[in-house]
């Protein structure tokens, strides 16, 4: 089966074409794909501004769809299934992508599907060659979400705590908008704290003396503020080297923080697989200490590559594609939802059978 996968949930604008049977023997594979980053757009405003997004959307959706045809060698329309990001994300947004894809399951006469944003994540790791299998503890950290979850199988997800403010992203951003950085921050924030003395501040780790799985990162912003404030107040603005001190301390009490929660987790659960995901994946820092932490426990710590890690179109082919391969299809409603929990969605083995 092949399937259109379309994301539009926030600035990205991805497509990809998965192929759940690539070479006869039941192995899938991506055939191509295509993003368009609206980053650009946004950066004036320091971030995204939702009308803007839609609009840069419906510009950019069918010339990319277009060149993803293109580039598998198939002729435009040569799908069996389209799955389209229907939530969690800025609601115009959404409504770009289900509205075209629903249309476009209309005129091809294939069933097409909306995708939960997360679990397009969340599976991210499956497209990799060591793909993790389930059962597992999924980290999904971007800049909307900051979760744990027990996988127990495709579709069956249990939160097992998040974030009660801000989500992990979200405070990189805010950190970096703090010290005038461009949007998104959390790669420049990563990037300046190379330069850091790690010595120089040290931030709280929020909630981590508490029991349970949820976390905060707001106090950690609020603390990060403070200190900004401190060096402004002493030499008027801050220089590279500041930048750099508050950075890397940031980051660290972040990176300590999931780490901690993370092997909680595991411990709780009792289980040996850590999944990562989500845009704030891609932080090596975090990367590294999880690395480090699982191996601890014996246990074994899953990624996805770095283009997989932030928005993108492969990952919703990918989740959509299990889901239809399934029989699951979309009603004749057009629905998207800007907020959606991910423990409403159906397991894929208690999807009602196909008749
Ligand atoms: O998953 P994603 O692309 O979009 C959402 O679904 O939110 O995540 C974007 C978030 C942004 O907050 C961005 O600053 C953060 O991921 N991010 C990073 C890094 N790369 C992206 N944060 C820290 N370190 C990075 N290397
Ligand atoms: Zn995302």
């Amino acid at each position: 089966m092949r399937v259109l996968g379309i994301e539009t949930s926030c600035d990205e604008t991805g497509v990809a074409i998965y192929d759940t049977d690539v070479d006869g023997l039941g192995n899938g594979a991506i055939l191509a794909e295509a993003l368009y980053s609206q980053v650009a757009v946004h950066a004036e405003y320091g971030g995204v501004v939702p009308e803007l997004a839609s609009r840069d959307h419906i510009r950019k959706l069918v010339p990319l769809m277009r060149e993803v045809f293109g580039k598998a060698g198939l002729a435009y329309g040569h799908v069996d299934g389209i799955a389209y990001t229907a939530g969690p994300g800025l609601i115009g947004a959404l409504m770009v992508g289900a509205a075209t894809g629903r249309a476009l399951g209309m005129a091809w006469d294939i069933p097409t599907l909306g995708v939960h944003h997360m679990e397009g994540h969340l599976l991210a790791p499956m497209l990799e060659e060591n793909a993790p299998k389930p059962p597992f503890v999924a980290l999904l950290v971007s800049g909307g979400h900051t979760q744990l979850v027990h996988v127990r199988a495709l579709g069956d997800y249990e939160l097992l705590g998040e974030s009660l403010d801000d989500a992990a992203g979200e405070a990189f951003d805010k950190v970096a908008k703090m010290m005038d950085l461009d949007y998104p921050g959390g790669p420049l924030v990563a990037n300046l704290a190379l330069q850091g003395d790690a010595t120089r501040f040290k931030f709280p780790r929020p909630m981590v003396d508490r029991p349970g799985l949820d976390m905060s990162f707001s106090g950690l912003k609020t603390a990060t503020l403070y200190a900004i404030q401190d060096i402004q107040k002493q030499q008027g603005s801050l220089n590279q080297q500041d930048k750099a001190d508050i950075a890397v301390a940031f980051q660290q009490a972040v990176v300590d923080t999931l780490a901690i929660k993370c092997r909680r987790a595991l411990q709780q659960t009792e289980l040996s697989t850590l999944v990562m995901a989500g845009g704030v994946s891609a932080n090596l820092k975090l990367r590294e200490k999880l690395a480090t932490e699982t191996a601890k426990l014996r246990a074994k710590v899953y990624y996805p590559r770095p283009e997989y890690c932030t928005d993108n179109g492969a990952m919703i082919a990918y989740a959509g594609a299990q889901r239809l391969a399934a029989g699951q299809s979309d009603d004749l409603t057009l629905k998207v939802k800007p907020r959606w929990p991910l423990n409403e969605l159906l397991a894929v083995n208690e999807l009602p059978e196909v008749v």
